[in-house]
């Protein structure tokens, strides 16, 4: 019974196709006064039959967006009048195993207001995992959350237990404790004494976006290959210096080995012009290749240079225990409080003192490498201890009730962080190969950095999803670690950072050279709905264009460049960044070899003896990233 009404409330998203058959209902309304035939909209969209523009047509009433009162097409009318809400995607929550809580605003689904509500603040998550399926939540699906800390029993909530791991279960009061219960009977309920609870479900929406437009594809320039062999799900991500420092969309090493074994060989030198924390240096160093990284964001320069600069391990832990000691001996007197913005809004006083000391003793360590190994454990410190909520790339404080209770532990935080790290850098410095180099510059992609022309063997790079204001931002998440390790002469210059990154400052206008036909298509759809947020995605193409340019300069003719991209949507649009990749490199000099698919850290496999690598599947879904491998000609 309970099942049936969840299903009762399910709200269906629009389909690529379902949006461009009310787009077409709407302009022929608004020429004719009249709904078209089943007929017309058959022939307009080339359907099979009359009955899929029926089809359409229920879809599009089930949802909301027309009115249900006539069957007849003809009389059919757009409901104009629903007021709707954008919502964004926080990222993945896990119906199954919990996973870390890291919220990447990368998309928002558009829905009307009426289905969730007056009140209250509302996000949506990407469900992954089996574990509810008994409440009719299914893996793909997205929940919309209403925003609140406390839940009655029963009730679906985004629950945070343990380290910053979420999950979404049913939630239980039981004896002084909290029971999660899955909606799946092989499943075991989890038993915690404390839940932090981010809100509750208030709606469902059904993923049937790939199973609705399923034959309706229309011929595509490319063609994109699902291959499950590049998932790695499950597989440890965390060996070597990898698990130092959460960064944003950092690479799975297995993805970057795989990447660097199959398109360049033990010797080369490669690149990754968006290398982020170094991910891809950090196994191009274990695999004997040499590596430039080039990033614009300082914290990220910082990080990959210590994740690919090889220490020795007992040297590293001899400094770390005099360390330890230093700073239990540094008087409150002896310390330089850092001076920027609103340190104390992030910081509370007592946390400042005691970060300060810490960065005293860690600035006295005469070895640079050691110094700047230690102040990455000191940088997760600051981000750890701070007044932030963890789970959340952007910078948002925590609320007031929970900041009174908030006294961290800061040596605490630094010891564990850095004897992780510690353990991490021994495992490198023993299988880094030691003849190989890494060479890290700060620098824009878009211009020239000083590589030389035609020297480069291989690229690979995951460049960001958006511009930083609407996906992730990569300024925001670094700041408050930047200003504390000194990366800026002036700490308030850490605010400017996601203004320079690609896409940072929209255009003026719409007007472009860009030679691609599926960027056009999607600015078109995006700026019938909102300029701004088409001016802000051209400018995120133009800025990798010229990135394309540069890559194009720097690899060595008939070498390979891949790059890990995902399709964002933007206002219901799904703009096909892999295709429009494809089509501005081929302008540049190169040609797309392959568009592999796979999907993203995490997706459970649609079936679980699927076999390992199904090659030559067509299909555009959400929850997977592709992999563009492009040859230089
Ligand atoms: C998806 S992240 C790369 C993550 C990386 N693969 C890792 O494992 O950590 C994209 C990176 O592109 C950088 N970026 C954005 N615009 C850039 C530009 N114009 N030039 C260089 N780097 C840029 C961002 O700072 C961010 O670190």
């Amino acid at each position: 019974m309970h099942t049936f009404y969840l299903f009762s409330i399910i709200l269906y998203m629009l389909t690529k196709k379902q949006v461009q058959v009310l787009d077409f209902l709407k302009t022929y309304r608004s020429k004719n006064d009249y709904a078209p035939s089943l007929e017309e909209i058959r022939r307009k969209f080339k359907l099979a039959s009359v009955s899929t523009a029926h089809y359409y047509i229920s879809k599009l009433q089930d949802a909301g967006f027309l009115n249900k009162e006539h069957n007849q097409p003809r009389a059919v009318s757009t409901v104009e009048a629903k007021q709707t809400v954008e919502i964004p995607i926080l990222g993945a929550i896990a119906a199954g195993q919990p996973i870390e809580a890291i919220e990447i605003p990368d998309e928002t689904i558009t829905i009307t207001r009426d289905e969730i509500g007056k009140q209250g603040k509302h996000y949506a998550l990407r469900v992954q995992g089996s574990s509810m399926i008994d409440e009719g939540i299914f893996d793909g699906d997205i929940v919309v959350i209403r925003k609140q800390e406390v839940a009655e029993n029963g009730q679906t909530v985004v629950a945070v237990i343990d380290d910053n791991q979420a999950t979404l279960k049913k939630l239980y009061r039981e004896n002084g404790k909290f029971r999660l219960q899955p909606a799946n009977p092989t499943l075991f309920p989890i038993y915690r004494d404390e839940v932090e609870v981010r809100g509750v479900v208030v709606k469902i929406i059904r993923n049937l976006e790939s199973q609705l437009d399923q034959g309706q594809s229309r011929d595509e320039k490319y063609v994109r290959k699902i291959d499950y062999s590049w998932d790695y799900r499950g597989e440890k991500t965390k060996s070597h210096t990898h698990g130092i420092h959460t960064y944003p969309a950092m690479f799975i090493p297995q993805v970057g080995r795989r990447l660097l074994e199959t398109y360049s060989k033990e010797g080369d030198t490669i690149c990754d012009i968006f290398c982020g924390s170094g991910s891809a240096l950090v196994e191009s160093r274990l695999i004997g290749r040499n590596a430039y990284g080039i990033d614009l964001n300082p914290l990220a320069i910082f990080l990959a240079r210590a994740k690919t600069t090889p220490i020795n391990p007992q040297k590293l832990t001899k400094e770390y225990l005099a360390l330890l000691d230093r700073v239990e001996k540094i008087k409150d007197k002896e310390i330089q409080r850092p001076n920027f913005k609103n340190i104390d809004f992030w910081f509370k006083d007592k946390v400042i003192v005691k970060l300060a000391k810490l960065k005293k003793a860690i600035r006295e360590i005469k070895d640079e490498a050691i110094q700047n190994f230690l102040m990455v454990a000191f940088s997760e410190t600051v981000r750890y201890s701070s007044n932030t909520k963890t789970g959340e790339f952007k910078l948002v404080r925590v609320k007031a009730d929970k900041l009174e209770k908030h006294d961290p532990d800061v040596i605490g935080i630094f010891r564990k962080h850095a004897e992780k790290n510690i353990a991490g850098m021994t495992d490198f410095y023993k299988d880094a190969k030691k003849d190989s180099w890494t060479k890290i510059i700060y620098g824009d992609s878009s211009n020239d950095n000083g590589i030389k022309a035609n020297s480069i063997d291989c690229i690979i790079t995951s460049p960001p999803y958006g511009d930083s204001r609407t996906t992730v931002a990569y300024g925001q998440f670094s700041r408050l670690s930047a200003q504390w390790i000194d990366v800026f002469d002036d700490p308030d210059d850490a605010s400017g950072v996601d203004n320079d990154l690609l896409g940072g400052r929209a255009t003026k206008d719409l007007i472009h050279t860009l030679s691609s036909d599926y960027l056009k298509e999607s600015l078109e759809k995006i700026a019938k709905q909102d300029e701004a947020r088409a001016k802000d995605v051209l400018s995120f193409n133009l800025g990798l264009n010229e990135c394309l340019k540069q890559a194009h300069r720097i690899l060595k003719p008939r070498k390979y460049f891949c790059l890990v991209v995902g399709n964002r949507l933007v206002k219901q649009v799904r703009i096909p960044t892999d295709f429009i990749i494809a089509e501005l490199a081929e302008k540049i000099g190169f040609t797309c070899e392959d568009i592999i698919v796979r999907n993203i850290p995490g997706k459970r496999m649609p079936i679980k003896n699927s076999p390992t690598n199904i090659v030559g599947a067509l299909e555009e879904t959400m929850n997977k990233e592709s992999i563009v491998v492009l040859r230089k000609n």
